[in-house]
């Protein structure tokens, strides 16, 4: 649905973008991760056909980002990084307002309207003045406003931010329902974990160099070269220095605040075997806890070597 090839964009000298091969398939929800300056924006905004590439070529639906600017925005929802509200319409004026737009036949802009308020759950303040919307409503209130023309794909440029937990996991909710719908989206965010449970696949931006992408699990488990554990035990000093012993334990320590051992093992590692080590050496085992990387963790190892 969505595919770059080497695409670049150079501010001035500035290499913003440096040459990313990017793959949304239909039906994805992509989340695009990277930290400040990474060039998510940039991307976006080529995908959206706002910017030109200075090379490299980019499709979204099968049309060309340079060639075909019209057809792509008729396939395309955009919601931008932050949007100039028009605070003095009302909720209802300003959908009607975009539905018009966007061409939407007036006999069917009532039906269209309340559909999307109520899918972004806006119905209860369809009369109320943009202006003393919330933060978190007036997110909403800009998915509803990308959604008029019912666009097969949606690029949502870090549609949670600034938000509390609760507007986050609604948001969150409602990016669920379009998936349902069929919709293909992708969506940009620095906060890793927020996309762990909504996207289907992520790609990993990191000063204009994608330097992951795929399934989360399948980027997790390639950048995991060993993993973690953790293990309580009768003594856990003594566990410590007899864990060191073992081959494929690379690193262990004893963590006297939280008391246990956490060590670092090969993945090739038998827990069973690290077990029998500690008993063998008349220490009892009380607890033994394989700890998944966090996504900041996955992250850190993917950019490692990035940073300037
Ligand atoms: N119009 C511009 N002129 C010059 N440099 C720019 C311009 N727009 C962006 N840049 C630079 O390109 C880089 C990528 O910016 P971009 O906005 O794409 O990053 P981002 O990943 O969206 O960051 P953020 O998380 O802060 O939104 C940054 O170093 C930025 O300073
Ligand atoms: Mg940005």
């Amino acid at each position: 649905m969505i595919e770059t090839r080497e695409l670049a964009k150079t501010y001035g000298t500035f290499e913003a973008l440096k040459g990313i091969d990017l793959v949304v398939e239909e039906g994805d929800v992509f989340g695009f991760i990277g930290p400040n300056g990474a060039g998510k924006t940039t991307t976006i905004r080529i995908l959206t056909t706002l910017l030109e590439p200075t090379s490299g070529t980019a499709r979204v639906a099968g049309h060309d980002v340079k060639e075909d600017k019209q057809s792509i925005r008729k396939v395309i929802g955009y919601m931008p990084d932050s949007f100039g509200v028009y605070r003095d319409m009302t909720v209802n004026e300003y959908m009607h307002f975009f539905a018009a737009a966007y061409g939407i036949p007036n006999a069917e802009r009532n039906t269209l309207v309340d559909g999307l308020l109520d899918l972004t759950d806006l119905t209860y303040k369809k009369a109320a003045l943009i202006e003393s919307l919330s933060r978190g409503m007036q997110q909403r209130l800009g998915l509803a406003r990308t959604l008029v023309h019912d666009p097969k794909v949606l690029v949502l440029d870090e549609p949670a931010s600034g938000l509390d937990p609760r507007a986050r996991i609604e948001i969150r909710e409602i990016l669920r329902e379009l998936r349902r719908m069929g919709k293909t989206i992708l969506l940009s965010s620095h906060i890793l974990s927020e996309l762990q449970e909504v996207c289907t696949r992520i790609g990993i931006l990191e000063r204009g160099v994608l330097v992951a992408q795929g399934r989360l699990d399948e980027i997790i488990a390639s950048a995991r070269a060993d993993h973690e554990v953790e293990v309580r035990t009768t003594d856990d000093a003594r566990a410590a220095v007899v864990l060191r012993e073992l081959p494929g334990v690379l690193k262990a320590e004893h963590d006297e605040d939280r008391r246990v051992v956490r060590a670092h093992v090969s993945e090739e590692l038998d827990l069973a075997a690290l077990t029998a080590h500690l008993v063998g050496r008349d220490l009892g085992v009380r607890g033994l806890t394989s700890l998944d990387p966090t996504l900041e963790e996955v992250f850190m190892t993917l950019t490692k070597g990035l940073v300037q």
